[in-house]
């Protein structure tokens, strides 16, 4: 064989080759894995740097084609034994799965597309958000998409709630947290993202209350809720950049004072510190509405309702407009609540509680001139 001719054969060997894995192509299914830092995973709430969620509420959302199947490798900083976390597909209600460090498949009851050369991909949406105000830690790894799935950018709502909380915001004693409890059910029927930023025992004044280290005065500009106290792997705070909220919150409401008025914080001293805290508020917030809750009080087996730091609220809202600040309002919600709509041995709001809660908060904001998204953003 001469050279040319040994060249030649080299080259029919190559092109045969070539052709062999044309005719048979790898057809095993590769999973899509999606790196934490990936841009289309659209992050909401608070996560630190390992990625890991901390509060209530704080999650993520995907847009993706062909999909069918999700895992999410979780990392070592999740809760033990586990989180719950709170899973909508398409705007389907949330239902609830409990995850681990690991493997963890979320059902999606997606069935499988096969012809993915289609005209018309499914897309699909799905949402997912740590539900607990402890216990709530999701340390994302990567996320693993069946084969031929793609993420697809997330366009947020336009509307982005921002509740400011305790107990009464949070969900505690609800079965599925915060995702039942009424700042995200309020988020939803606006078709608005929503940040719950609410600690259960927790003033606004930072003292030392019920467990918790601080009060929200401080600890809503943290990353990590009043639980990093108890969380050996991660015991401090760090700043919350405030720039990662995108967008911004275009809408705050404070429901806050329980916790202040049981530690016997007065009127005036309340009045202050809610007015310094407001003032801390707008150097990030510099025209958003306010939205002042009363309290409901605490209603009893009798009919009465348990006030407290009555009149503060309105010299608040008040004060802020002598400072030529407009866009503070007071949400009266006396006799929101009644004995029937809480639980009767810690009267904090049961589910439907809740639901009529944000009903009557819908119907005032929808009174005071906003609208719900008339459809999701995405
Ligand atoms: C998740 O865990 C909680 C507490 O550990 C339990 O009460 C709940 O039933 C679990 N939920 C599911 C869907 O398994
Ligand atoms: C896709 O194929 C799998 C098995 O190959 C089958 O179980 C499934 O029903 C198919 N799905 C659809 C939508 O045809
Ligand atoms: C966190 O640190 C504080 C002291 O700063 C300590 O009292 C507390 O026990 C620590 N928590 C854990 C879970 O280690």
């Amino acid at each position: 064989m001469g050279l040319s001719n040994l060249a030649t054969t080299t080259i029919v060997l190559c092109l045969a080759a070539a052709a062999a894995s044309l005719a048979a192509p790898d057809t095993k299914p590769r999973p899509v894995v999606i790196q934490n830092n990936d841009p289309h995973i659209y992050f909401h709430g608070r996560w630190d740097k390992s990625p890991g969620t901390w509060w209530a509420g704080s999650g993520f959302k995907l847009h993706a084609e062909n999909l069918h199947s999700l895992r999410l490798n979780l990392g070592p900083h999740t809760t033990t034994p586990s989180a719950s976390i709170g899973v909508s597909v398409d705007y389907q209600p949330f239902f609830q799965v409990n995850v681990s460090a690991g493997a963890n498949d979320i059902p999606l009851g997606l069935s499988e597309v096969n012809d993915t050369t289609q005209k018309h991909k499914p897309r699909t949406v799905v949402r997912i958000n740590a539900q607990g105000w402890q216990n709530n830690r999701v340390n994302l790894e990567t996320i693993q998409l069946n084969h031929g799935a793609k993420l697809l950018p997330y366009t947020p709502s336009k509307l982005s709630f921002h509740f400011i909380g305790d107990s009464l915001s949070a969900g505690q004693f609800l079965p599925q947290g915060v995702d039942q409890a009424w700042p995200f059910l309020t988020g939803e029927a606006f078709k608005a993202e929503h940040t719950v930023i609410a600690q259960p025992g927790a003033a606004l004044t930072d003292i030392v209350s019920y467990g918790n280290q601080h009060g929200l005065s401080y600890i809503f500009f943290r990353t990590e809720d009043d639980g990093y106290y108890y969380t050996a792997d991660h015991n401090y705070t760090t700043p919350w950049n405030f720039a990662r909220d995108v967008p911004a919150a275009t809408h705050l409401v404070i429901h806050i004072g329980a916790n202040d008025a049981s530690h016997n914080i007065i009127s005036d001293a309340f009045v202050k510190t809610y007015l310094t805290f407001v003032a801390r508020l707008r150097t990030i917030y510099h025209k958003q509405p306010i939205f002042v809750f009363t309290p409901w009080g605490w209603p009893n087996a009798d009919g009465t309702v348990g006030q407290y730091l009555q009149g503060s609220y309105q010299k608040i809202v008040n004060a802020r407009h002598a400072l030529g600040d407009r866009n503070v309002f007071l949400v009266d919600t006396t006799g929101w609540v009644t004995f029937a709509d809480v639980f009767p041995d810690n009267q904090h709001p049961n589910v439907p509680g809740h639901q009529k809660i944000a009903n009557l908060f819908e119907a005032w904001l929808k009174d005071w001139g906003l609208s719900p998204e008339t459809h999701w953003s995405t």
